[in-house]
């Protein structure tokens, strides 16, 4: 159970209200309408954050916010506001009052876009986390939670990897700016400002709220497998294309550490509990998120099948440009520091993404 170790923190913030340690409780989650950016945002507001969303819509829909306030009871505050601009930032921040926290989702995330559309990505990526990180020092913020990627590690020399593994050229510029976002959290937090801040690194995030109220909205053809698994699924696709069977695999295909959305949104928490009762003991700290289980493209493939009962045609396709061949993470120091550890099995997790699916054809959304 996720909150056999976070509770003790929970209950301690109910039990010492948040204006006796003379904070705000109030947190900006830029993002926050995105599939990572809206699970935390019903999880920081189940453990009594009040949640601030900052979100441009560019890839996610205001209606999130419905589905939100469905699930929490709760509807977070929302700006549709480009982060990129300074001004809009900053006037959101003074209308808002204390904060106390920033998580900062807001990035464009699409690997060949950004090969198409570098300075997009740069300038998308980097500029907004530049103004986040100038509004945390001059509006007096105790904590800053970036979300990075495992894309950091590259292609590992050994998994699992922990945090001390070396990071690797990137393989393209949405890497490159999570890369170079780390770097510049850490010459900024070196000019001694007053805020700590902590990066995540996410492994591979899937799946859906259990209530199937939120989840994951792919723009176009999903990039991502399991969107496509569950489009295909459901017969918007005709078969899923599995990329490359002869990797150095039991079984060919690629693995990674598919991360449960929900258990990802819970480590945030911990995260930020972390900053705002000044536990930190480092100025920046960084934590990989992940299950520490590696998981094939074809074992995903057939545990989704297994979890709905729902058929899932596919072919074997070619190795997909830039594809990493195996990588899983090692979640050992989120584990004993943050109290935080992936609890979903991986089977339903697949089930509430396929949930999720369902709902979207019963709206009509697709
Ligand atoms: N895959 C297929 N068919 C598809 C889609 C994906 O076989 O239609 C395979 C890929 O080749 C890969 C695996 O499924 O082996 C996972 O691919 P994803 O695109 O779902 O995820 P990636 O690991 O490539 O990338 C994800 C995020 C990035 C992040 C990266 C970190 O999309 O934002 O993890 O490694 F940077």
């Amino acid at each position: 159970m996720f909150l056999c170790f976070r509770k003790k923190a929970y209950l301690c913030s109910i039990e010492t209200p948040y204006n006796n340690y003379n904070m705000a409780n109030k947190i900006v989650l830029t993002g926050g309408c995105g599939f990572i950016g809206s699970h935390t945002c019903v999880e920081l507001q189940n453990a009594g954050y009040d949640v601030v969303i900052f979100d441009n819509l560019s890839n996610s829909e205001a209606s999130v916010v419905d589905g939100i306030e469905r699930i929490t009871g709760k509807r977070p505050a929302f700006y549709q506001i480009d982060c990129t601009n300074k001004g809009d930032v900053y006037q959101a921040f003074q209308k808002e009052g204390p904060i106390a926290g920033v998580i900062h989702f807001a990035a464009s995330k699409a690997v060949g876009e950004s090969v198409q559309k570098p300075l997009l990505y740069y300038r998308n990526n980097l500029s907004s986390l530049m103004n986040m990180m100038e509004a945390a020092e001059d509006f007096h913020l105790k904590g800053f939670v970036f979300s990075s990627s495992c894309t950091v590690y590259g292609e590992p020399d050994q998994s699992p990897v922990d945090e001390n593994a070396p990071i690797k050229p990137a393989t393209s510029p949405y890497g490159n700016t999570k890369q170079i976002a780390e770097e510049i959290i850490k010459d900024y937090l070196h000019t001694g400002v007053g805020f700590n801040a902590i990066i995540l690194r996410y492994f591979n995030p899937i799946g859906a709220h259990p209530t199937a109220e939120i989840g994951e909205l792919p723009r176009g053809v999903p990039q991502n497998l399991l969107p496509y698994v569950c489009q295909t699924a459901m017969g918007i696709r005709k078969e899923l294309n599995v990329f490359g069977n002869d990797y150095n695999t039991p079984d060919g295909s690629c693995i990674r550490d598919y991360i449960d959305v929900t258990d990802l949104a819970k480590a945030h928490v911990c995260a930020l509990d972390r900053m705002v009762q000044g536990k930190s003991e480092e100025k920046i700290e960084y934590y990989n998120l992940g299950t520490g289980n590696g998981v094939s493209v074809l074992e995903l493939v057939n545990t989704f099948m297994e979890a709905t009962g729902v058929n899932v045609p596919y072919v074997i396709k070619g190795r997909r440009e830039g594809d990493i061949e195996k990588i899983w993470g090692n979640p050992g120091r989120a584990n004993t520091v943050l109290g935080w550890k992936a609890q979903v099995p991986l089977k339903e997790t697949l089930a509430n993404a396929w949930r999720w699916q369902t709902r979207l054809r019963e709206k009509g959304v697709m």
